[in-house]
């Protein structure tokens, strides 16, 4: 065997790319399909480094390595950012040639990806999005909640509460605690490439099957989908904000 061939063998070892790409399984015999196939698949190995990083930034903040915690946090935040991105080719699925496989997809639904909701449980959305949250994902995946005993948002609160410092002072003197305000701003940095994500599934999946049509997965898109648009790991970071402005003499509604 050549130098070449072993290392082609060792690729094709670690990488796996035998099961990879023997796993895009067309259910109907559209051509597009592969595309949705493809792409929701890249999705669940996005989700699944998220949740591993999460994990790593939870236990990086309990041991108060903020440092580290900070950069994967960024990463992570980058990946959500990549994930926007890729609804873009999605889009060039034209509407026509979904409806013409679509009934093949019966009662499929990203609603159903186990990954996406441990990672929203995982970031800490049970304890930020309320009760109906939390009854949501527990009725869609019972013990979920508990199978996440510890959030990435709890990890922050509690970092917070061992600076002994309100958000707000760390924002007013930033650079005085410059690895506390470079935590948080990629926190509310991952928050708002979720909320972005978010946004962009709603606009595609609108251009795809439009705003009132019920999912695959039972929901209409404007009920369901909709009311997510709210949901943050860090609401604290985005209340933060209008105490910077009220300090500032501007005016924010009670809500
Ligand atoms: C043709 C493309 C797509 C359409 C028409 C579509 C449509 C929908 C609809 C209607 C829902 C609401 C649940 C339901 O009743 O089915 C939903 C949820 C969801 N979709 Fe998509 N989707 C598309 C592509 C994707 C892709 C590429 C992903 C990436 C994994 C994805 C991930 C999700 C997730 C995670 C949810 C659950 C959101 C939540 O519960 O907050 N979707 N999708």
């Amino acid at each position: 065997m050549t130098d070449f061939e072993q290392e082609q063998l060792n690729y094709t070892k670690h990488i796996q790319t035998d099961a990879l790409l023997s796993s895009q399984i067309q259910i109907s015999p559209h051509p597009e399909e592969m595309l949705f196939v493809i792409i929701h698949q890249v999705f669940e190995l996005w989700f699944k480094q998220l949740i591993h990083d999460t994990g790593r930034a939870v236990d990086l903040l309990e041991k108060d390595d903020l440092a580290q915690a900070t950069w994967l946090i960024q990463r992570m935040a980058r990946i959500l950012g990549v994930a926007d991105t890729q609804l873009g080719v999605l889009e060039m699925l034209s509407a026509a040639d979904f409806q013409e496989f679509r009934p093949y997809l019966e009662s499929s639904s990203g609603l159903q990806s186990r990954q996406f909701r441990d990672f929203e449980v995982l970031g800490g959305l049970a304890e930020t999005a309320g009760e109906p949250y939390a009854r949501w994902a527990e009725s869609l995946w019972p013990g979920i909640i508990a199978s996440h005993p510890k959030t990435l948002h709890s990890a922050f609160t509690a970092v917070v509460k061992r600076s002994g410092r309100p958000i707000l002072e760390i924002y007013q003197n930033r650079w005085g605690h410059f690895q506390l305000f470079s935590l948080y701003e990629a926190c509310i940095e991952m928050d708002r490439s979720l909320a972005s994500w978010r946004h962009n599934h709603i606009q595609m999946v609108k251009r795809m099957i439009g705003g009132a049509t019920q999912g695959t997965g039972g929901t209409f898109v404007e009920k369901y989908l909709e009311p997510t648009l709210k949901y943050r790991f860090f609401p604290e970071l985005w209340d933060v904000r209008h105490e910077l402005t009220t300090a500032a003499g501007g005016v924010v509604s009670d809500q």
